[in-house]
């Protein structure tokens, strides 16, 4: 009846504050986030049926590919919602690194979402499918937009950021890099929660943003993430690249709660001399990548 290929993008958060819990239980949080050129892909193949069904597979054979998959969860949302007695057939060809601040598992839930939405000929964005992104993770509403924007409240709150500010950030070179090992987002918040002073001050992120935005403070002044504290204090291999870093002149910044850092490149020859310094300080095995910020 219908198929349609989706792109989901990973994402790097360029400035993250997290301000404190909430009644909810979830964080507050104030973030620039920009989704990049290096993601999954998913296609999606959907046909009249007399009860809706989803089935999903995964060229990553470690990855679930039941209800517990954010993908086959974005479906099986999306059907009931809109009273479809369709059969959804995805397939997810894997790439971004799972448990890495990439929003790997949000932004194919969210290319689902989008996806089904073009088979069903509905608006780009509407408010259902926002509802539908937020109550399957906080991460998922932003990649809804598919460009850089200000995230608020759990995640759900968005906002376009100025054109001339957008403009600055597109086409941006990045390098990402990850260890081997991951970091589990709720022992990250948990961790921010149990350590004094770690949190960030609304004021201050929201006159950072401000300023960036206004062009009054450069991208280079703006980057910054509250988990990078405890974080850095939990995996030491963490503060021994970001030294190595900073001799050779950069920043190492972490994306999300980690694991995966990134850092901004000028040049190709930095690409170079960077993926030079990860892997050996990470071995030949650690994910590295270099992609643009869309
Ligand atoms: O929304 P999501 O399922 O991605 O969140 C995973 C976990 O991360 C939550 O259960 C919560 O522990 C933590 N979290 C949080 N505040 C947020 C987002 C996530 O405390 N804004």
């Amino acid at each position: 009846m219908g198929q349609i290929e989706v792109f989901s993008p990973a994402k790097i958060n360029l400035f993250l504050s997290v301000l404190g819990r909430m009644e909810n239980g979830f964080h507050e949080l104030v973030s620039l986030v920009s989704p990049v050129d290096f993601g999954d892909r998913i296609s999606i193949e959907v046909e009249e049926a007399l009860q809706p069904s989803v089935s999903l597979v995964c060229d990553d054979e470690g990855l679930p590919t039941d209800a517990s998959n954010l993908a086959f969860a974005a479906a099986e949302l999306f059907l009931t919602r809109r009273g479809l007695s369709w059969r959804a057939q995805l397939r997810l060809e894997k790439r971004i690194p799972c448990g890495a601040g990439l929003g790997g598992g949000s932004s194919n839930a969210a290319a689902v979402l989008l996806g089904l939405n073009r088979l069903v000929s509905g608006s780009a964005e509407d408010k259902d499918l926002l509802e539908m992104a937020a109550e399957l993770g906080s991460d998922c509403p932003l990649f809804l937009r598919g460009r850089s924007v200000v995230m608020r409240g759990r995640g759900e709150l968005l906002e376009d950021i100025a054109p001339s500010a957008l403009q600055r950030l597109s086409g941006k070179c990045v390098l990402l890099f990850k260890p081997s090992f991951s970091v589990a987002t709720p022992w990250a918040f948990a961790a921010l929660a149990a350590t004094s002073g770690a949190y960030g001050e609304r004021t201050l992120a929201e006159e950072r943003l401000r300023a960036w935005q206004s062009g009054d403070l450069s991208l280079a002044d703006l980057l910054d993430n509250t988990f990078e504290s405890v974080i850095f204090a939990k995996y030491p291999a963490f503060s021994a690249l970001s030294d190595r870093f900073a001799q050779a002149g950069f920043r190492l910044l972490l994306s999300g709660s980690g694991s995966c850092c990134y850092s901004l490149l000028d040049t190709k020859e930095d690409e170079g001399r960077l993926t030079s310094i990860v892997r050996e300080a990470w071995g030949k095995g650690a994910f590295v990548r270099a992609c643009q910020i869309l």
